[in-house]
C-alpha cells in the first residue's frame, strides 16, 4: 500500500509550504488539492460560467486539461501558476468547492497522485474523504489574525496591495464557508492530529510533522 500524509487545514495556514516541505525531505510525491478548486473556479470565469450553475461547472471540472510541470501549473497549455493564487480565485474557489458534484469529479484525479514511494496531500478533506487510509493525518492551523498577517506579508513580498481588515474578513468568511458546507466540510477528522502553527516557525512545523510521520511510516511498515 503506498503511503499518504494528509495535511488538511484552513485558508493561510501554511500548510501548501509545510506539505510540499515534508514531501521533498521524505521524497514524496506532493497534491496541492485546493489548486484543482482554483482551476476550476478560473476556468468557469475564463467560460464565463456562472458560479451557481452546478451542472456546467460539474462537466467544467471533469473536463479540466491540466499539467503540472516544475513548479508550473497549466490550464489548456496557458501557464495561470499566479492567476490562481489571486484571493479573488481563492474565494470563488471556496464557492465552487461548495457543489457535491464537483467534488465528485475532482476525486479521483485527487486519487490518481497516489504513486510510489508515497504522497503528501494537502486540502480540506484529504484525511476524511479523499485518502481516509493515510498513515499520517494532520490538522494544521492557527489563529484567524496570524493567518491574515502571514497573507498579508505574502502578498507585499510579492508588490502586490494588501489590506489587514480586508484579509481579516475574506480569510473568516471563507473559514465559514468551508467549515459550514454540507460535503466534505473542513473539519478535524478522527484520529488527526492537531498541529496549531500560531506559534511556530515554519521549520518548527515541518520538524513536528515529519517526526510525526517518520513514526507513522515506521509503524505502517
Ligand atoms: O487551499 P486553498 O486555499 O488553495 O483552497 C482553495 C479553496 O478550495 C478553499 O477555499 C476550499 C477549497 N478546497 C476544498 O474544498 N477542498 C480541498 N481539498 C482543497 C481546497
Amino acid at each position: 500500500m503506498i503511503p499518504v500524509i494528509a495535511i488538511d487545514g484552513p485558508s493561510a495556514s501554511g500548510k501548501g509550504t509545510v506539505a510540499q516541505r515534508v514531501a521533498d525531505a521524505l521524497g514524496f510525491y506532493y497534491l496541492d488539492s485546493g489548486s484543482l478548486y482554483r482551476l476550476t473556479a478560473l476556468a468557469a470565469f475564463r467560460a464565463d460560467i456562472p458560479l451557481d450553475d452546478a451542472k456546467a461547472l460539474t462537466a467544467l471540472a471533469g473536463n479540466l486539461q491540466i499539467r503540472f510541470e516544475n513548479g508550473e501549473i497549466l490550464l489548456s497549455d496557458q501557464n495561470v501558476t499566479e492567476d490562481i493564487r489571486s484571493e479573488l480565485c481563492g474565494n470563488r474557489a471556496s464557492r465552487v468547492a461548495a457543489v457535491p458534484a464537483v467534488r465528485a469529479a475532482l476525486l479521483a484525479r485527487q486519487r490518481g497522485w497516489r504513486r510510489a514511494p508515497g504522497l503528501v496531500a494537502d486540502g480540506r478533506d484529504m484525511a476524511t474523504v479523499v485518502f481516509p487510509d493515510a498513515i499520517l493525518k494532520v490538522f494544521l492551523t492557527a489563529s484567524v489574525e496570524a493567518r491574515a498577517l502571514r497573507r498579508y506579508n505574502q502578498l507585499k513580498d510579492k508588490g502586490n496591495p494588501a489590506n489587514m481588515s480586508d484579509l481579516l474578513r475574506d480569510i473568516a468568511e471563507r473559514d465559514l464557508r468551508d467549515q459550514t458546507r454540507a460535503v466534505a466540510p473542513l473539519q478535524k477528522g478522527m484520529g488527526a492530529q492537531l498541529l496549531d502553527t500560531t506559534q511556530l516557525t515554519i521549520n518548527q512545523a515541518v520538524d513536528q510533522v515529519l517526526e510525526w510521520a517518520k513514526s507513522a511510516l515506521v509503524s505502517s511498515s
